[in-house]
């Protein structure tokens, strides 16, 4: 243990030194406005909706009990599984324990025959590793820029191979941008691609009954499959992959972290159908919402601040150095305001950021307060 523990704190000391030691910080509600978490649609906060999900979940165990091909087969899974693929439009959809999970499976599942995997340059870690498990051959993985249609076809353009795969998310994380969800799906069907888009942000903002960002773009499930990770708007966890039904089967028999895990709680199993319940009936929550991420868009514009490519509730407030965007998270927490300074190496160097994450929570209130203390932040950078 000795030798470990001087290792690890050799390891830990660089960071510290770098200022990127990574710390665990409890969830304290009474802190502040919170801009810092996914819970998109504020459905942790909501009493009825809390309520609903935890009568939904009391009737089932706590745990599986075993994994879902051993024993663990709980009814529930089959129940909510159907009941998210309609509301996805999809013909049929798979539940796994994380979006992690979900994108680790799909993408190692997918690797068959010849597969070349044209991946966007912003792609989330999970679908990266994905990949690497996947243990392509480097000419079987290309990357193009980040929502650059041009470069994409021109890879595939030049591709020979008989199953092409094309990995984009919905909506960015670190940027909030959002991909061009027709002009993708027509480049993809013009090569016979198969779309593959991960809807971890855009789920339950989006969409007529929040489907997602495909959905709110008319994009027909039967041209893509989409990975639906729940830890966000959905207030759970765990996540779904909707695609036609032999993509079920095959993921069911093949995907390792679906085949070697114990089947997620079936009280997530519950509760998650209530999610779903849930979001198809917050229209006008979800048009209120469009209406304050606009508002707050165009105060951050008029104060001159740089937020990338941002059309979404996800703005980051892009300052450069990485002292910079931590000197604003320390400036905006201690004016009752929280949200994340990201730096790298989770965006690249010099783009260091503060990351708004908008929610549907907020109050009039709120928003006021967070555009007075962005325009303190503002005045006193540009002082
Ligand atoms: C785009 C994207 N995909 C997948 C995941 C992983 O999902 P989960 O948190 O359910 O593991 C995340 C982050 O959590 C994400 O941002």
């Amino acid at each position: 243990m000795k030798k470990l523990a001087d290792l690890i704190q050799v390891r830990l000391a660089k960071l510290d030194a770098l200022h990127r030691r990574r710390r665990l910080r409890p969830v304290d509600p009474d802190s502040g406005i919170d801009l810092t978490h996914n819970d998109y649609m504020g459905l942790r906060e909501d009493p009825g909706f809390q309520a609903r999900a935890r009568a939904a979940a009391a009737p089932w165990p706590t745990g599986s009990g075993a994994s879902r091909l051993l024993g663990g087969e709980h009814p529930i899974y089959a129940e909510v599984e159907e009941a998210f693929a309609a509301w996805k439009g999809a013909a049929s959809s798979l539940f796994f324990t994380s979006g992690y999970a979900a994108n680790e499976a799909l993408m190692s599942a997918l690797h068959l025959g010849d597969a070349v995997y044209f991946s966007d340059e912003w792609n989330h870690a999970s679908l990266i590793d994905g990949m690497r498990l996947a243990r392509l051959k480097p000419e079987q993985k290309q990357i193009f820029r980040h929502n650059d249609l041009g470069h994409l076809e021109s890879l595939l353009q030049k591709s020979t191979a008989q199953l092409k795969l094309v990995v984009v998310e919905s909506l960015y994380s670190m940027d909030g941008d959002l991909c061009p969800a027709r002009e993708l799906s027509a480049l993809a069907q013009r090569y016979e691609a198969v779309l593959i888009v991960d809807e971890a942000h855009a789920l339950g903002v989006y969409g007529p009954e929040g489907e997602g960002w495909m959905a709110a773009q008319g994009v027909d499930h039967s041209h893509y499959i989409s990975v639906n990770p729940c830890g966000k708007a959905m207030a759970g966890s765990g996540a779904f992959i909707c695609g036609p039904a032999w993509l079920r089967d095959h993921l069911i028999n093949t995907a390792r972290s679906f085949v070697f895990t114990t089947g997620a709680s079936p009280w997530l199993a519950a509760a998650l159908q209530e999610s779903i319940r849930t979001m198809k009936g917050l229209t006008s929550e979800r048009e209120a919402f469009a209406a304050r991420v606009e508002r707050l868009h165009r105060h951050i514009e008029a104060l001159g601040f740089n937020k990338g490519g941002s059309v979404s509730h996800i703005i980051p407030i892009i300052l450069g150095p990485e002292s910079a965007a931590l000197a604003a998270e320390n400036f905006c927490a201690e004016r009752g305001v929280l949200a994340r300074a990201i730096r790298p190496p989770t965006v690249p160097e010099g783009s260091g950021r503060l990351r708004l994450s908008l929610h549907a929570g907020l109050s009039d209130a709120d928003e006021e307060r967070i555009k007075e203390v962005l325009t303190e932040l503002a005045q006193r950078i540009i002082a």
